[in-house]
């Protein structure tokens, strides 16, 4: 590591005037608008992380053989700022940039030190904080790195771009924290074994796509994924973790074997489920028990959860040659209380006990 410690400001020449960032910030959806500024920072095998700057949000120009444009080379986080009455805030940022290690760490990436990483997602935030909405909206923050090398032979490449961007948004789904529909893919699984399944890699996404776009002809919001090796066990969403809530008072939730993602949101809410009283179970989940459970009523709830989604319930399953629904197939009671404890927490109205919120402007 060489020359890492700050990130330089470059004055952006044309910033979006406050008229036009209103107009763009009063309807944003998820992932459409974009704040002015980003960060990039470049590494090669000589000088290590170096050039770090916080600038005009503008395209790369890379080369036609770049790695990643081939072997998918790529990783990145997914966070957000809030505005709270104490000022902007982010949720457990030194998770993702924990995460953003382990990742690079799989795909044979050099890993960004995780201060450098929470300073170059600060710079961005401070540079940006009149992105970030006001009321039930956030600025979500999309740290990534990738492989930069114009070479096509096949190894861990030796030049990468870190760059971190921002885009405010509302609520991820479309029908807002109504419940929403899952579609359990028979035909497609996410990850094996020994595969990148806990790694936020690209490359899991691109394989997801045509599950997710079954789920949308089937009417669904999101994909569940069985395990690879027994296409038995529920293991998560497209882009989401998945618990289940029981009438004995139980959470239960698929565990971290390596297949899926670990959740920042998931790890929060089991927290915070364990001090609500519940008794929380990390064990695999059968879809044929989850199935079985609905229809006898022995399951109450079931959510998604994650950065994006937060905390949404899941009202009805589909799949191929059937479908069922869960309670009231609506929001239950735990959801919507898990969901705004969490809530609480990342934008100053309730107390945080557990130091989850980190002030930056
Ligand atoms: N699982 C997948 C596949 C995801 O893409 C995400 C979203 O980042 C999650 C789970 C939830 O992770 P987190 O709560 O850290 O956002
Ligand atoms: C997130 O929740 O941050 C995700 O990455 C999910 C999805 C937008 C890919």
């Amino acid at each position: 590591m060489t020359d890492t410690s700050s990130i330089k400001r470059l004055s952006h020449p044309s910033p979006a005037s406050a008229e036009a960032r209103a107009a763009l910030m009063r309807n944003p959806g998820f992932g459409k608008v974009f704040s002015d500024h980003m960060v990039t920072m470049t590494w090669n095998v000589e000088r290590g992380w170096h050039d770090g700057a916080v600038k005009a949000r503008a395209p790369f120009a890379i080369d036609p053989a770049s790695a990643v444009l081939h072997y998918a080379q790529e990783i990145f986080e997914g966070m957000k700022a809030y505005r709270t009455k104490d000022g902007i805030a982010l949720f457990r940022p030194e998770q993702n940039a924990r995460r953003l290690v382990q990742s690079a760490e799989r795909m044979a990436m050099p890993p960004v030190p995780e201060d450098l990483f929470l300073e170059a997602v600060e710079a961005l935030v401070r540079v940006d904080a009149d992105w970030v909405p006001d009321g039930e909206g956030s600025l979500y923050l999309r740290p990534f790195m990738f492989a930069s090398e114009a070479f096509l032979g096949v190894r861990p490449a030796t030049e990468y771009i870190f760059c971190v961007i921002a885009s405010p948004v509302g609520a991820y789904f479309k029908g807002g924290f109504k419940a929403v529909t899952v579609w359990v893919s028979d035909d497609y699984t996410r990850a094996a074994p020994g595969g990148t399944g806990a790694a936020k890699c690209g490359g899991n996404y691109a394989a997801s796509l045509i599950a997710q776009a079954e789920a949308s002809r089937n009417g669904c919001d999101q994909v569940v994924f069985l395990d690879a090796a027994e296409h038995r066990w529920v293991e998560e969403l497209g882009g989401m973790n998945v618990c289940f809530v029981m009438e004995d008072g139980s959470l239960v939730t698929p565990p971290l074997g390596g297949t899926i993602l670990p959740g920042i949101t998931r790890a929060s809410i089991l927290t915070l489920a364990r001090e609500a009283g519940l008794r929380v179970e990390e064990r695999p989940y059968s879809f044929d028990d989850w199935k079985a459970d609905a229809e006898s009523g022995r399951l109450r709830e079931a959510f998604a959860c994650g950065t994006a989604a937060v905390v949404a319930g899941i009202g009805t399953v589909r799949f191929n040659g059937g479908s069922f629904t869960i309670g009231n197939s609506g929001d239950g009671p735990v959801t919507a209380r898990l969901r705004s404890e969490l809530v609480g927490i990342q934008r100053g109205t309730v107390a945080d006990k557990h130091g989850w919120v980190r002030l930056v402007a």
